[in-house]
């Protein structure tokens, strides 16, 4: 039996959870109930980050003590999971003992041997990020290179975690671990970082300054600074050195942490170099997703674009929103979020496809068995391409979860349930019905019932509520589901009982007040008359052209040119860098990871002394460009025609 251990980053109180939290949790859920459903061993960890200056400012804003804040918040983040069905074998609290005591007995181990030790320090400080920055870190106007808010000039005495020891150590570890930070192009990132010398990490905050931390056992003045304290709750759930630590010895070297891009350093410097410090091994994988972004940007309370997931979940059910995040985002990408979105793929994922087949099989059984679910006798071929549809798709599936693909492991099997529909047209039931042929017809419906069981008992780790209805209208029985179920065709009893359901994802039908923002075209909407099509080409004219697509790795600045960014990207094996005019509609956080379209036989050329290897493809209407990417996701160097 393998061992699998997930967690979420811990989740600050300060204010109520959104979207981007429940995507996290929700994720590391459909990781966990499928590494059950293969009869992995499974631990899911999830809980609250309860320390530090975020929380003691919310407190005193809404006039309580710290904790009130704590216990107050906690409860919303709790209630929210159970709402969403979230499976977690713990939720740990940075304020409970367990871990507190954790946190003390590491501090006080590096301070022993001296990998803690105490400095006069000079520094900018964010508050909202809780970090401090080296003056060469700052944005122009000493602007915080993560929020982009101001910082604050500090001096004062600290104690240091000797971060710095651990530099070549961690280059080396990031270069011969290819999985260890995912996807490829965050390790990059961080190793992008690790050019720069690595600082050590300031790991106290002086009491005069903040009062709500783990007070440190060397020093009753001062408290760990809360990232300190934070990444070792992963740990200090497991039961790390306390007298109970099985679940640690168990779990801890099986561990994949699932974060947003923007804690990024935290969990792939600071936390690996701590872990080193204490002699532990390190996570198997750290997993960075993008951001669900609205109007272009981070969705978060202080922009004031936040979606209420418990909104949603009133409005259209738990499951269709756990499914929409789910078939949604390519894990480790950005996506956005609108309501049209999130509509069209409901109504036509989950209420055509899917709702459809169950009520077409489950009315036919109703109707001419009674409600008895009919005996399959011979198969013909149309059932038995049908059956490889099932059995490919859920082949599939694990490869795209190993692989973090959970988009295409729902596409693959809502590309079956499409399959079934056809199946149901090509075979005609409703004929069958009318021409008496009973037996065939309790094999065409036995058959795709046993279909959609198979594949509504994969999707049932994502739409946990939904599919156990499926399944119960189909007759199945057994309320627990396990990989066998995936496995075997001819489970549902012959006669068991079929209800003839009501509708399972009701369509949701677009009132006329609901307003669909339209993506933002400033001027022109069509080409004007004079740049209609010009020119044709023959087609080996246009055979000459070698378009790739490339995936963006990084990109900066050019200096002086408002227009232009250098982008590092990928084609294939190999790397490339490219000039492309498109600063003034995307910035380089959005470009990152995502896949274009290039030509890549374009004859160098240096843009402002700067070498350009290829072009990338927009559309262009006035001002706005527009990527051009492909519908679904492909590995770079493609080829496009
Ligand atoms: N407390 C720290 C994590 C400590 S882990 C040892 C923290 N908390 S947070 O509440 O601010 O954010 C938690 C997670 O939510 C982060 O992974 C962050 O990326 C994620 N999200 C916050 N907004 C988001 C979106 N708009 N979209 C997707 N996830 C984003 O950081």
């Amino acid at each position: 039996m393998k061992n699998y251990y997930v967690t979420t980053p811990i989740y600050y109180v300060n204010d109520k959870p959104h979207i981007g939290h429940a995507y996290t949790t929700i994720l590391a859920d459909v990781l966990a109930r499928f590494h059950r459903l293969n009869g992995d061993h499974t631990w899911f960890l999830t809980g609250t980050d309860e320390h530090g200056q975020k929380v003691e400012k919310a407190a005193q804003k809404n006039q309580m003590k710290p904790i009130e804040q704590c216990d107050t918040t906690v409860i919303r983040f709790q209630s929210l999971w159970k709402r969403l069905n979230i499976s977690n074998d713990d939720f740990i609290r940075t304020t409970e003992e367990r871990h507190k005591k954790v946190v003390q007995k590491v501090l006080q181990d590096l301070f022993d041997r001296q990998l803690i030790y105490r400095a006069e320090y000079t520094g900018c400080y964010c508050v909202p990020c809780e970090r401090f920055f080296t003056e060469k870190d700052l944005l122009e106007g000493g602007l915080c290179p993560e929020c982009k808010r101001p910082t604050d000039s500090i001096i004062e005495s600290n104690y240091f975690f000797k971060m710095s020891a651990y530099q070549d150590w961690l280059i080396d570890y990031i270069q011969t671990h290819e999985d260890f930070i995912q996807p490829a192009f965050r390790a990059n990132e961080t190793l992008g970082f690790l050019k720069q010398p690595l600082n050590d990490l300031c790991i106290s905050r002086p009491k005069s300054r903040l009062n709500w931390g783990i007070e440190l056992p060397f020093d009753h003045d001062y408290v760990c600074y809360v990232w300190f304290d934070a990444l070792i709750n992963y740990i200090s759930a497991l039961g790390y050195e306390s007298a109970d630590n099985s679940k640690f010895q168990t779990f801890w070297e099986d561990c994949t942490h699932l974060i947003g891009k923007d804690i990024l350093t935290t969990h792939t410097v600071y936390w690996p170099t701590m872990l080193k410090a204490m002699n532990l091994p390190l996570p198997k994988a750290i997993f960075a997703h993008g951001w669900w972004l609205t109007s272009g940007e981070k969705m978060s309370k202080s922009i004031g674009n936040v979606v209420d997931p418990m909104q949603l979940c009133d409005q259209h059910g738990v499951d269709a929103f756990r499914y929409y995040l789910m078939a949604e985002m390519i894990p480790g990408q950005d996506a956005s979020f609108t309501t049209q979105n999130f509509i069209t793929r409901y109504n036509s994922d989950l209420a055509n496809d899917l709702g459809n087949l169950l009520s077409r099989i489950a009315k036919m059984i109703g109707k001419q068995f009674n409600g008895k679910m009919p005996k399959a006798g011979v198969l013909e071929n149309v059932d038995l391409e049908f059956i490889n549809e099932v059995e490919q798709a859920l082949k599939q599936m694990p490869v795209h979860f190993e692989n973090m693909k959970i988009n295409l492991a729902l596409d693959a099997i809502l590309t079956a349930v499409r399959a079934g529909n056809r199946y149901m047209e090509k075979t005609a039931p409703w004929v069958l019905a009318k021409e008496g042929n009973m037996s065939r017809l309790g094999t065409v419906l036995k058959t795709s019932a046993e279909g959609l069981r198979m594949l509504c008992s994969a999707l049932h780790i994502v739409m946990p509520e939904k599919m156990r209805e499926v399944l119960r209208i189909l007759g199945v029985e057994k309320t627990d589901i396990t990989q066998a179920d995936l496995l075997t065709w001819d489970l549902i009893k012959e006669g068991a009982n079929v209800d003839d359901v009501g509708i399972l994802f009701p369509r949701i039908e677009i009132e006329k007040n609901v307003e669909i923002k339209a993506p933002k075209v400033e001027k022109v909407l069509c080409p004007k008359k004079e740049e209609k099509i010009v020119g044709i080409v023959t087609i080996d004219e246009v055979k000459k052209l070698d378009l790739r697509t490339a995936k963006i790795l990084s990109g900066e600045r050019v200096e002086g040119a408002q227009k232009l960014l250098k982008l590092q990207i990928q084609i294939g094996e190999e790397k490339r860098q490219i000039i492309a005019g498109i600063a003034m509609s995307y910035s380089i956080e959005q470009l990152i990871g995502k896949t274009i379209v290039v030509v890549a036989n374009l004859q160098k050329a240096t843009i402002r002394g700067i070498e350009s290897q290829g072009m990338l493809l927009a559309a262009k209407s006035g001002d706005q460009l527009s990527l051009i990417t492909t519908d679904l996701e492909m590995v770079s160097g493609s080829s496009v025609g």
